[in-house]
């Protein structure tokens, strides 16, 4: 079903691949917001004119779902913006704070929400593989984190290596803030059996990479994957955005979305 779309960090990387997928469905983005060049035709900022509509700093209405790709401190006015309208609201921007959780919690009342560190299918399916395996596998196997992205990436460690921390936590019922250890240098004494490490890379144009590592004596599972192209989480956002148009007021999941 053809949407009217808003979406929040438009001319960004990836507002940008959202709008082509978006048009390409049939879609109309009806609110293209981002911080700069208000008032400009969208569609000739892309190079397409299948946009009609001028940017905008501020979502005003008219849109059935809101996609968000920008930066924490938009998520909190978009929220009120989407509450005020209607709007549902999908979100896949990453930094976010606690108290934005509990934004989103309390928005889940009036409207539908979804909130995702990674929106592609195959990250999703990793991260329901990685807590059966934390599940399944006993103590003496040591668990590091290890994500790669582009040098331009403000956040560190990624969304998404954050979710696969708590991925973790759920099947082995370890407490993720107690856990996890950032990094290592300096004398740093022997690996504790309960701590998970999180290593964070970042150069060139790296889409995103991460890799799990279980580690026993004598053998080793590492799960990985490599995003190769910003459309893997612009296809998932879209098809959250169409799965969620018409749901209740609630707060949904990507696994519900892809049907994992
Ligand atoms: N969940 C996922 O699957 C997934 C996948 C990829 C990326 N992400 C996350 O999505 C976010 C965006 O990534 P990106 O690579 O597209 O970043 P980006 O290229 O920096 O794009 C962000 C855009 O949002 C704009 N913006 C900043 N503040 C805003 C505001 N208050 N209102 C409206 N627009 C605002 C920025 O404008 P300026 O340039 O003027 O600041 C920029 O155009 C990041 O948090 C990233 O980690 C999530």
């Amino acid at each position: 079903m053809p949407q009217l779309l808003a979406v929040s960090g438009a001319l960004g990387r990836m507002g940008r691949r959202i709008a082509e997928l978006a048009a390409n469905a049939g879609h109309t983005v009806v609110a293209p917001i981002d911080l700069k060049n208000a008032g400009e035709s969208y569609g000739a900022l892309l190079g397409d004119p299948r946009h009609k509509a001028p940017v905008v700093t501020a979502y005003q209405g008219g849109a059935e779902v809101m996609i968000d790709f920008s930066l924490p401190g938009a998520f909190e006015t978009r929220l009120r913006e989407c509450r005020r309208h209607k709007t549902a609201f999908v979100s896949g921007t990453t930094g976010l704070l606690p108290a934005h959780f509990e934004l989103l919690d309390q928005a889940a009342q009036e409207i539908p929400v979804l909130w995702a560190a990674n929106m592609s299918t195959g990250v999703n399916l990793l991260l329901g593989l990685v807590r059966q395996c934390a599940a399944a596998l006993p103590e003496s196997y040591d668990i590091e984190i290890v994500e790669m992205h582009h040098r331009r990436k403000v956040d560190a460690p990624s969304g998404t290596a954050l979710a696969l921390l708590h991925a973790i936590c759920a099947g082995n019922g370890r407490n993720a803030g107690e856990v996890v250890r950032h990094g290592r240098s300096g004398h740093t004494g022997e690996r504790t059996r309960q701590e998970i490490g999180m290593h964070t890379l970042r150069g060139g144009d790296v889409v995103g990479d991460h890799t799990v590592i279980f580690a026993a004596e004598g053998e080793r599972i590492e799960l990985s994957h490599k995003a190769s192209s910003r459309d893997t989480f612009a296809a998932g956002a879209l098809r959250a955005a169409e799965w969620i148009a018409g749901k209740l007021a609630g707060r949904y999941n990507m696994a519900q979305v892809l049907g994992l």
